[in-house]
């Protein structure tokens, strides 16, 4: 397997290579903050696995940066494996392949939503929500994948601070808010933009 400096600077020369009239602010995509986006989801996918012991998940492919942060990190668990999903065919190929070339195997990518991941069957230590950044594609994947979740497994939802006046109406913030409403059992915390959602202690 790559390093990780190995892994980002393949998925941002592609990122660049598609998005480059697109993205304004290229400082989002710097080698530093794709870095600390990897820890922060390396770190807690590594958390989660130790404490459950299960595969964990990520909504919403595309790049596939979020999924491979999860392999890297877990890549001396040869039993656990990362499920990544995305309704585009598309990202879906294009992550398998990029993940091929970066060789890690430890990770299974998925033509779906997370209305499918109940037939991967068991439960997971984490999701990983970074699909449809909408208020009802949010809370749907938030009550999809939450009863998969083990018992002291780990939600974790990106963009949490996009505010609600983005002009490509990001409704994250408040689809957490109504779940944490809606389902008392759960309590969330939020760092640097994600949000970490876990069963309350009993
Ligand atoms: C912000 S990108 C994900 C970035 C990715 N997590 C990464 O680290 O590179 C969002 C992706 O979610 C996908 N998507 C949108 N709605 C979805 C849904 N309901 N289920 C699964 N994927 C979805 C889009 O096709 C897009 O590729």
């Amino acid at each position: 397997m790559k390093t990780l400096n190995e892994i980002i600077t393949r998925v941002q020369a592609d990122l660049r290579k598609k998005e480059i009239a697109r993205i304004a602010n290229w400082e989002d995509f710097s080698q530093m903050n794709l870095r600390r986006y990897c820890e922060v989801l390396g770190t807690f996918a590594v958390q989660a696995v130790a404490a459950c012991g299960k595969n964990v998940v990520e909504i919403g492919t595309d790049y596939g940066l979020g999924a491979y942060a999860m392999g890297w990190a877990l890549r001396g668990l040869p039993n656990i494996k990362v499920l990544t999903f995305d309704n585009r065919l598309e990202s879906t190929m294009l992550a398998l392949k990029r993940g091929a070339d970066l060789e890690m195997p430890n990770i299974k990518y998925i033509h779906g939503t997370s209305a499918t991941l109940h037939k991967e069957g068991d439960r997971f230590s984490l999701v990983y929500i970074d699909g449809d950044h909408s208020l009802d594609g949010c809370l749907a994947d938030l009550r999809n994948v939450s009863p998969l979740v083990d018992t002291h497994g780990l939600i974790l939802c990106h963009d949490y601070s996009w505010l609600e006046v983005d002009p490509r109406g990001n409704g994250v913030r408040q689809a957490i808010g109504l779940f944490l409403e809606e389902r008392q059992e759960w309590a969330g915390m939020f760092l640097n933009g994600f949000a970490i959602l876990g069963r309350k202690l009993k």
